[in-house]
């Protein structure tokens, strides 16, 4: 086959294509990746054409005038990572929340004080299409310099039907300029906005009755989500939200049992959400009904980290259990201000005691499902687009070993060299 790049020599390929790239891993398969020594990849136009030994690939590889030859002696080879949950389309910073939680106030405290999500509500309504849109792009280019080629985006910061469709008419144009990917997600139920306070039933209705149709109507969306959470949506209010927006066709996604148990895992298993997010306050019978359904437990260990909990996901229970745990960053300006797929990566093998392998299977081929792109993206796999990974590191261990560092040389998105610290 014909070779427009070629990826040669490297000391670890992990493919990742495990169950042939076209199913998530679950439980303990998530920490026995194949790993390819002496490992190549060829690339045409923006696909995957082979991978696997060098030799072979090279018996294969036609190689013409135009081949981009990059050796990847002393490197790690890897699909790019997949950011399964983010609120990267935001304007303004609250660092002020930051230090306060650090003397001790907690996030719903900030929260009820009037700060925490609605203070990006009022940054991101003020905000024009362009100051909303030169700040998504800048944090995908960060994004991008970390290894994220596919990134799931959600509204949540206009929660009025203005300002959510300009925040989706945003990500839609970033997607369209920026070389990442983007999945986005109407989460219209992400807070309860000042203007309806003490009047909670009264927002859902407009969430329901007239953002949702509104969204689908424009196409702006491909998944929902809301907050389900004590003080926020319960699971009635989530119910309610959830099973309209599946009349209309949207698939769906929960941020579910993160501070209080309320059953939101349970409740994610019942209506076929494609991930249910967070699950630091997960109880066993969620872990039980989680692991038995197609839904992919999303874990963010950045942003527990960053709100200074001392409970954690419990990642171990559930790759035990047999799911197939994905893990994302959560960035946004409040719980979780870091976008490094390698940070959360450490992050998730020191707080959640994940392996090397289990955390790098969560952020590239299970992320990948949980987004509903496994078909696409998330392993290198014949046929997948050539979404991969050169990095400065001889083997996977070292991925969330070093952290703190950006371990990207080189980024290729859809068949393009498009990051190259190479030499720099
Ligand atoms: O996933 N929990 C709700 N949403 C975000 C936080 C958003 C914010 O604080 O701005 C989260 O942590
Ligand atoms: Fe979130």
């Amino acid at each position: 086959m014909r070779a427009d790049i070629l990826i040669l020599g490297a000391d670890e390929l992990l493919t990742l294509d495990k169950q042939a790239g076209f199913s998530p891993v679950r439980g303990k398969d998530m920490g026995k990746p194949v790993i390819v020594t002496d490992g190549a990849v060829a690339i045409e136009g923006n696909r995957i054409v082979a991978c696997g030994r060098t030799d072979d690939v090279l018996k294969d590889a036609e190689i013409h005038p135009g081949t981009t030859i990059i050796d990847a002696c002393g490197k790690l080879v890897l699909p790019g990572f997949v950011d399964a949950h983010t609120h990267s389309c935001f304007v303004g910073t609250r660092e002020d929340e930051f230090e306060l939680r650090n003397s001790g106030v907690s996030y719903m405290e900030i929260a009820k004080r009037g700060g925490g999500i609605n203070r990006s509500v009022e940054f991101v309504r003020r905000a024009t299409f362009d100051e909303l849109l030169d700040a998504t792009l800048s944090h995908l280019d960060t994004m991008l310099e970390h290894g994220t080629t596919t990134v799931e985006v959600k509204s949540g910061y206009g929660l009025s039907a203005e300002s959510e469709v300009k925040m989706l008419e945003v990500i839609k144009e970033a997607d369209r300029l920026h070389p990442i990917d983007i999945v986005p997600t109407f989460l219209g139920a992400h807070e309860i906005p000042p203007e309806f306070a003490g009047r909670k039933r009264d927002y859902l209705d407009l969430v329901i009755n007239e953002m949702l149709p509104k969204v689908k109507r424009e196409a702006l969306a491909r998944f929902v989500d809301i907050f389900c959470e004590e003080g926020v949506f319960d699971i009635e209010d989530s119910r309610r939200y959830l099973e309209s927006a599946k009349a209309l066709g949207f698939g769906l996604k929960l941020h579910a049992d993160e501070m209080a148990s309320l059953g939101g895992a349970e409740l994610a298993a019942e209506v076929g959400a494609v991930s249910a997010d967070h699950l630091v306050a997960i109880s066993d019978r969620g872990i039980e009904t989680l692991a038995s359904s197609n839904t992919i437990p999303v874990l963010l260990p950045g942003t527990t980290f960053f709100l200074g909990l001392r409970n954690n996901a419990p990642a171990r229970k559930l790759i035990e259990a047999g799911a197939p745990v994905a893990i994302a960053t959560d960035f946004n300006p409040g719980s979780n201000f870091c976008p490094s797929i390698p940070i959360t990566l450490t992050l998730a093998c020191v707080n959640l005691k994940m392996t090397a392998a289990e955390a790098i299977t969560a952020a590239t081929i299970n992320a990948a499902f949980a987004i509903g792109k496994g078909n696409e993206v998330g392993s290198i796999t014949v046929g997948k687009k050539a979404d991969i990974l050169i990095l400065d590191i001889p083997n996977h261990r070292m991925l969330p070993y070093r952290y703190g560092v950006n371990p990207v040389l080189k980024v290729i998105k859809s068949g393009e060299v498009v990051v190259d610290f190479e030499g720099m």
